[in-house]
């Protein structure tokens, strides 16, 4: 794994979150944000699941990008390394499988893995396609969100409260839930934001804040256990989340703390939205407690930044994440409709 300053791969950041560059990955390391913008340089199948393990790379879009890349990448190492086809079976099996909640990462594993037959130019392109749409698809689901936020709560900007990193470092583009966002404030439609930090790993904190300072939007962050009460005291005209797997029930998997959120949106009887991509609508899993929920290290929760919090021998329940029941979701907005899932 090689560093490279973020000045040799392109000059608007959020625009450099994940690329293809002589063979290898380049991606925007996010465990080193916002202290540090760094780039990645991931040139074997161990680096990429490394990093995807670690969530230096992260986001279910953009895992789903990852993924397809990963295809491209353990064909160039076949090559290097005299693989046989078994093998390679094996290491992409091994991408597919690095986190299992964000269905978009086996989903476009699969999808570029069927290129391998046509050669290495053939999964590159394949690959490179699954980039490009995962932008194009981040804008008009963003445009979509925005209209119908819009339509439920009336043309007034609005005071949106979201979880976790739904931007450009997660989706690409303009982002999920933060894509609505932005396209909110392009119509001239938004307030302010509340971020929650998003314990253990701060993706609130560390990544949400640090996209909406670079996009000039006014934002608070707030602790999240303050978030539903919060939205209780009315600052919050709206919940609007991201999503790592949308059951076919419409039940919801999303980061750790998007449940209470939804809990607290509903007596305080404003909407919450879930913006996602059709990507991440597995129609295969039936219900939230059919979706395969990331357990972490207990560390995660027992230390913070290296230094244990916890008394020695505590252990932790350290979900990565959890489900929200259909019938508590307003509406699953993605680039091509708006779901009422009850
Ligand atoms: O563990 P992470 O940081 O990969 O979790 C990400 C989230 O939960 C996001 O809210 C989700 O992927 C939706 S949109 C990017």
């Amino acid at each position: 794994m090689v560093w490279c300053s973020v000045g040799d791969v392109g000059s608007d950041v959020l625009d450099d979150v994940i690329g293809w560059r002589d063979g290898c990955i380049t991606a925007i390391d996010q465990t080193a944000l916002p202290h540090r913008l760094a780039v990645l340089r991931l040139t074997t199948v161990d680096e990429l699941v490394d990093a995807i393990t670690t969530l230096a790379v992260r986001g279910a879009p953009l895992l789903g990008v990852a993924g397809a890349l990963g295809v491209a990448l353990a064909v160039r190492q076949a090559e290097r390394e005299g693989w046989d086809a078994a093998r390679l079976e094996a290491e992409v099996k091994r991408i597919a499988d690095a986190r299992p909640t964000a269905v978009n990462l086996r989903r476009e594993v699969l999808a570029v893995a069927a290129a391998i037959p046509g050669g290495p130019g053939a999964v590159e392109a394949a690959a490179l396609a699954v980039r490009d749409t995962a932008v194009e698809v981040s804008v008009r689901l963003s445009e979509r969100g925005a209209a119908f936020l819009t339509g439920e709560c009336g043309e007034r900007p609005l005071k949106v409260h979201t979880h976790c990193n739904t931007g450009a470092l997660a989706c690409l583009g303009w982002g999920s839930a933060l894509g609505v966002i932005r396209a909110l404030r392009t119509r001239g439609a938004l307030a302010h934001v509340i971020a929650d930090e998003t314990r253990p790993l701060l993706q609130g904190s560390r990544l949400t804040a640090w996209e909406l300072a670079q996009l000039g939007i006014e934002h608070y962050l707030a602790a999240d256990g303050a978030g539903p009460f919060l939205i209780a005291r009315g600052h919050a005209d709206a919940v609007v989340v991201g999503a790592d797997r949308v059951a076919a029930n419409g039940d919801v998997a999303n980061k750790i703390g998007t449940y209470s959120l939804a809990l607290a949106a509903r007596r305080a009887g404003i909407p919450f939205v879930v913006a996602a991509p059709e990507s991440t609508i597995d129609a295969a899993t039936a219900t939230g407690a059919d979706i395969p929920l990331e357990l972490r290290a207990d560390d995660e929760v027992t230390s913070f930044q290296g230094v244990r919090t916890a008394p020695a021998g505590t252990r932790a329940l350290n979900y990565a994440f959890d489900v929200t029941p259909a019938d508590l979701v307003t509406a699953i907005v993605t680039e091509d409709r708006v779901l009422r899932p009850h």
